[in-house]
């Protein structure tokens, strides 16, 4: 996909620290509209903590975070929720003790505009959550589960959708259709995504630009295929067999 047009966000060297730890670094990055980006790195990098510092769960020590060309560093995560910044946050987080449905209906309620067709749209890009609208949310499989989160979150139409690990704790089986599915949802629906995934391949597969974190910054960044050349990066999270000559 082109990474042109106009930017959906901007990162301007963020720093984010928990005490006297530095999570993220003078961290810089940028996702035009429409465009998927990937962002790899080991446990404890600084993924999920740039995910917080862009839905605004954690204050920034440095730098700014734009979204749409607007300032958004101080303002509340509510209010960049209803201004289109969907966080999807690592574990499946749906109200467990509410149908499938009334999960949906809450992820309305940040939308900037009403929609009555979000449910078809959503229930036609998971099958399984129509099939089960009317059951109680925390009777789903964990996948079904990762599915409603990921429904809740379009349901408020983002313009930007942050997923993290959406993945993880599912069988491969699972992760694949759940791989599938945002594959579907970002070709009809044109959000920006962001994926953190440990399942590097499928995410390089999935995206047009990836960054790789390290200890809280930003290493290497580029098209999927030039970070699938790199024999670091093959190394360090694809699983290639080190190189010996
Ligand atoms: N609430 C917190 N308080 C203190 N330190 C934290 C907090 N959250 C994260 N950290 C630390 O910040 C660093 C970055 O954590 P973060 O959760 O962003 O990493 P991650 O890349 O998402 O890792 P993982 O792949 O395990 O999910 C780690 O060293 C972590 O221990
Ligand atoms: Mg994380």
């Amino acid at each position: 996909m082109e990474r042109s047009g106009p930017l959906v966000l901007e990162i301007q060297t963020i720093t984010v620290r928990y005490g006297g730890l530095t999570a993220l670094d003078s961290v810089s990055l940028s996702a035009p509209a429409g465009s998927f980006t990937a962002l790899i790195g080991a446990n404890g990098a600084g993924k999920s903590t740039l995910f917080r510092a862009i839905s605004g769960t954690v204050p920034l020590a440095e730098g700014r975070i734009l979204h749409e060309s607007a300032d958004v560093t101080q303002m509340p995560s509510h209010e960049r929720a209803r201004r289109g910044i969907a966080h999807v946050p690592e574990g499946r987080h749906v109200f467990k003790t509410m149908t499938v449905a009334e999960n949906i209906e809450v992820g309305t309620y940040s939308a900037r505009a009403s929609s009555p067709s979000i449910y078809e749209f959503i229930y036609c890009l998971f099958p399984r959550l129509k099939e089960r609208r009317n059951q109680l949310a925390g009777v789903l499989s964990g996948g079904e589960q990762q599915m409603l989160a990921i429904g809740r979150a379009l349901a408020s139409r983002p313009s930007l959708l942050l997923l993290d690990e959406p993945s993880i704790g599912l069988s491969p089986a699972l992760g694949d259709e759940i791989f599938e599915a945002i594959s579907n949802m970002h070709r009809e629906t044109g959000v920006t995504v962001l994926l953190v995934e440990q399942r590097v391949v499928e995410a390089l597969e999935l995206c047009d630009m990836a960054h790789v974190l390290q200890n809280g910054r930003i290493v290497e960044s580029g098209p999927p295929t030039s970070l699938l050349r790199s024999k670091d990066i093959g190394r360090a999270y694809v699983g290639l067999p080190p190189v010996t000559a």
